[in-house]
């Protein structure tokens, strides 16, 4: 594992910008709007754009994404959202009325929703889970999980906070169980080491647009192998068996294509986002996951100790996601306080009570000090 050096000359970052808000959107790296740009003007030449060009940038991709996450490529489909994966998941994962729904308490929305009506379809039952007492939300969680339940849908950490699950002992509870696993890795897939071979997740989902620095509407699903054969939530022409003859599409099939395929978005070739999304992941894939994390882990002790030292308590290390800090705020802290360190160029979020602070490598050390030196100031 090694720390990576500032990154900041491969993004579009000026100076006097302290951005320091990855959670709610990542910076495209220069060379990701290039591959954009490229494959954006190729359509003012559709002439040059051949059939098989609709199959190149899936194919070179979903490996890329696979590698990601300890995955093989057959287990990777494209989605434009968290929200559709979760979907493809939910239209998958059939449920018993009665049996539980687990979720964590303050869960994205997309993560909420679709088991909100996945339980008014089948019956389940919808059970929240905070963190009570000493025990953590991890080990709250874990501890909830018991044969009466059917799924469990979270994150690998939290969004509010970065409150970090340990996904390796929930999967195995709930494999002990036969509990079906969705996991929404968006605020931590590309930060965080995860491998699909120690988790087994039935299916994960992340968005490409945070931490893999990606365009929006681009990220992926994976399903574990048993879980491939399924049906997807829209049926296009490009994922059945086959569609690489576009002379036959007409000769209509039953037949879906092969592995996590079959759950391809429609309009998959994105000729603009997907070479941009590439360019992004190859980017994430050369630094290396674990090298980010321990980078980020490196650069956010020091950060927790100066919030800790303020009175703004982020908790201890081994209960959050390395690369993500969620300081709570004292009652006396202003309302506006995001809106006065924007007027300074500092870019954070409030989620709750929470003040959200997640860098990257481009964060500099100006950045950091910038930074403290205007908390100082308006909370006074
Ligand atoms: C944990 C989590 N999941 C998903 C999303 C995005 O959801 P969607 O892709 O459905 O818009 C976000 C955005 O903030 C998020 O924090």
């Amino acid at each position: 594992m090694n720390l990576i050096p500032n990154q900041r000359h491969l993004f579009d970052i000026p100076e006097d910008v302290a951005y320091l808000n990855v959670a709610t959107m990542g910076p495209l790296p220069l060379a990701a709007l290039e591959a954009g740009q490229r494959g954006l003007a190729r359509k003012l030449r559709p002439w040059t754009i051949s059939d098989t060009d609709f199959f190149e940038d899936t194919k070179r991709l979903r490996p890329l994404l696979a590698a990601l996450i300890g995955a093989d490529e057959a287990g990777i489909a494209f989605v434009p959202s968290a929200s559709y994966g979760l979907a493809t998941a939910a239209r998958n994962l059939p449920l018993a009325k009665g049996q539980k729904i687990l979720l964590l308490q303050d869960q994205f929305p997309s993560n909420v929703y679709t088991w909100q009506e996945l339980a008014r379809e089948t019956g389940a039952i919808i059970e929240t889970v905070s963190a009570s007492g000493n025990a953590s939300l991890s080990d709250a969680l874990i501890a909830a999980v018991d044969p009466d339940t059917g799924l469990v849908a979270c994150p690998q950490v939290r969004w509010t906070d970065g409150a970090r699950i340990d996904l390796i002992a929930l999967g195995q509870r709930c494999r002990d169980v036969g509990a079906a696993l969705v996991l929404d890795l968006t605020q931590s897939c590309g930060a965080m080491t995860f491998d699909v071979r120690e988790v087994q997740p039935d299916f994960a989902v992340a968005a490409g647009y945070k931490w893999l620095l990606g365009p929006y509407a681009m990220g992926f699903l994976y399903a574990a192998p048993h879980r491939r054969g399924g049906t997807p939530i829209e049926h296009n022409w490009i994922t059945r068996e086959g569609a690489a003859d576009f002379t036959r599409l007409v000769d209509y099939t039953e037949a879906l294509a092969p592995g996590a395929e079959r759950y391809d978005m429609g309009g998959r070739s994105n000729f603009a986002l997907l070479p941009a999304f590439e360019a992004s992941v190859r980017q994430i894939l050369d630094w290396g996951v674990a090298n980010i994390e321990a980078t980020l882990a490196h650069q956010n002790r020091a950060l927790a100790e100066a919030l800790e030292a303020r009175g703004l308590s982020t908790g201890p290390e081994t209960g959050r996601g390395p690369h993500y800090l969620g300081a709570l705020l004292p009652e006396s802290a202003p309302g506006n306080l995001t809106a006065r360190l924007k007027a300074e160029n500092i870019y954070v979020s409030k989620r709750g009570n929470r003040l959200r602070i997640t860098p990257h490598l481009f964060t500099s050390e100006n950045d950091i000090a910038r930074f403290l030196s205007a908390l100082d100031r308006h909370l006074g």
